[in-house]
């Protein structure tokens, strides 16, 4: 099993880490507001394949909850945490480091530098929660800087955070290089996520109507069809079906993430939908030769 230290400074973390780089070790960066799952479990496994040592910052970030929003609500249980990465690391040479600040750590005093992705945090998720990319990509340059990390992992599920963060890291020149990973589901389709327990049974299989439209999206995708608003339509009937009106229901430019009218280049599509009290979100790839990737 790999070695597991919790630190809760900057101070503290870059001292490790400095220890490290002098051996010569890559170091990795999966940031995260805990409440963890297998979906998380699967970057720091795919930090560890490249870098000796991964560092897991565990943080629920205030500045990208709006005020009525599930911040506090959001699950914290630190040792629980702890205890997952602890039973499932991979039996290796492996350091995790896990960084669990505290409020005052990131947001001491006086703080008032932010990071706006102007145009990539614009539509979608930035529409029903406009400060939500702000807070976001202010917290992660902050784990960035703090950690020096060579690389860093971010799940595909929260598509459009992926892009934001990967636009900064390129507006920026930022030494790390992003490393998106692939969604991981329940057997049943439902895309893993810490506000998942959240749901009611029945909620729960309401909220299936997500993957199980962008699904369809996929099949439709495969046999040829390459207009979006077919897409677009067929998605939320099977979300209309199971009484949920999105948010968004969207085939867009993977890279611009505008939306688009035909299938002729990589695109996502991308819904939200509130189900009960619980926003979920999820997506899928796809690409333009009807091919799914
Ligand atoms: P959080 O929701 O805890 O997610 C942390 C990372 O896990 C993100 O990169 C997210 O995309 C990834 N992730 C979540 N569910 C996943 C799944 N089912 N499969 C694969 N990866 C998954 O996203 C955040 O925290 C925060 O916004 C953060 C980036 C930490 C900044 O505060």
């Amino acid at each position: 099993m790999p070695s597991l230290t919790v630190v809760t400074t900057v101070a503290e973390l870059r001292a490790l880490l400095d220890e490290k780089r002098r051996r010569g070790e890559a170091v990795g960066l999966v940031p995260t507001m805990g409440a963890l799952h297998e979906g998380h479990l699967s970057l720091v496994h795919a930090g560890c394949a490249e870098c000796a040592t991964v560092v897991v910052s565990v943080y629920v970030n205030p500045t990208q909850f709006a005020p009525n929003e599930d911040f506090q609500r959001y699950p914290r249980n630190l040792d629980y945490d702890l205890q997952l990465l602890k039973s499932v690391a991979p039996k290796s040479a492996n350091s995790v480091i896990v960084f669990a600040p505290t409020d005052a750590e990131m947001y001491p005093t006086g703080f008032q530098t932010t990071v706006d992705v102007t145009k990539l945090s614009q539509h979608w998720e930035g529409e029903i929660r406009p400060t939500h990319f702000r807070g976001v990509a202010t917290v992660v340059l902050k784990l960035f800087t703090a950690a020096e990390a060579d690389f860093a992992y971010f799940g595909q599920k929260d598509f459009q955070q992926l892009r934001v963060v990967e636009q900064m890291a390129r507006d920026l020149n930022l030494r790390t290089v992003i490393r998106p990973c692939p969604t991981l589901r329940e057997p049943d389709g439902l895309a893993m996520s810490s506000r998942n327990r959240y749901l009611t049974p029945e909620e729960r299989t309401r909220g299936l109507a997500l993957s199980r439209g962008l699904e369809i999206v996929r099949e439709m995708t495969k046999r040829g069809e390459t207009n979006c608003a077919e897409l677009e339509a067929a998605l939320r009937d099977v979300l209309a079906a199971a009484g949920l009106q999105p948010d968004y229901a969207v085939v867009v430019d993977r890279v611009t993430l505008q939306q688009i009218t035909k299938l002729d280049r990589p695109a996502v599509a991308m819904v939200a939908a509130q189900v009960g009290k619980t926003r979920l979100i999820d997506n899928t790839l796809l690409d333009a030769k009807q091919n799914i990737v």
